[in-house]
């Protein structure tokens, strides 16, 4: 039987995001993002963004509690998801353990020059959130959305130094706790993500079975 609940982890720019939106609609699961739900609160200048903006700015992680509040509510009733960017440490997998099964967790592996080479060339839709990459997988039009045909923006924590940053303080301290967690329970797949989006979508298909 295909796994449903499941969980990405990796390294920023390992492409977790990319193939979480192409897993969700080939399992018909939603697709939840902790960056593009904390995003959208900055965006919306809402008590949590408010408090989430400054760790975000400064490539650390948003404090355990806002994030697990804000996660548990979209997790509690769904039959399945495809959760991306959470747990990103192990208290976050702990908790995350209280309040559903994890069928699957899928660690995508991928080297530093490879991730900085990725992000630096990432551009996302400010309207309708899809992610573009100048070098892999850019738009048909220099720099515009294919859907809404409006200029696409780097984000604020695509900086050398902020990337750095993220490479080390959310994953580099906190992922052999995590893999453990999930190892034990028997649901680790290791995912070789260097190679292009579809093969790693394949062999994403194939850890899932
Ligand atoms: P978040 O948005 O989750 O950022 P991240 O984990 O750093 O991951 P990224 O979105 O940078 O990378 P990705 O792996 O999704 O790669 P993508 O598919 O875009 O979090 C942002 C911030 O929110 C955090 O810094 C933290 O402050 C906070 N936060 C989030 N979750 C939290 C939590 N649980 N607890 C506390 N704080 C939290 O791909 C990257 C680029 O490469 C794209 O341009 C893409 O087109 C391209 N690409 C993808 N795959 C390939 C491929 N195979 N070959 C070539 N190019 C590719």
């Amino acid at each position: 039987m295909t796994a449903r609940r499941i969980v990405l982890l990796g390294p920023p720019g390992s492409g977790k995001g990319t193939q979480a939106v192409r897993l969700a609609a080939w399992l018909g699961v939603p697709h939840i993002s902790t960056g593009d739900l904390l995003r959208s609160e900055v965006q919306n200048r809402t008590e949590l963004g408010l408090q989430a903006q400054r760790f975000m700015d400064r490539g650390e992680l948003v404090p355990d509690a806002l994030v697990a509040e804000m996660i548990r509510k979209h997790i509690e009733r769904a039959p399945g998801f495809v959760l991306d960017g959470f747990p990103r440490n192990l208290r976050q997998a702990e908790i995350l353990e209280t309040v559903t099964v994890v069928e699957r967790a899928l660690h995508f592996q991928i080297g530093r020059n490879e991730i900085v080479r990725r992000l630096s060339a990432r551009r996302v839709c400010p309207q309708c959130g899809h992610v573009y990459n100048l070098i892999s997988n850019p738009p048909q039009r220099d720099s515009v959305c294919d859907e809404c045909h409006i200029a696409l923006v780097q984000r604020s924590d695509d900086t050398p130094e902020v990337i750095q940053r993220r490479i080390e303080v959310q994953y580099a301290r906190e992922i052999e706790p995590i893999l453990d967690f999930y190892r034990k329970r028997n649901v680790l797949r290791e995912i070789d993500a260097s190679g292009d989006i579809d093969s790693v979508y394949r062999a994403a298909q194939r850890a899932l079975e």
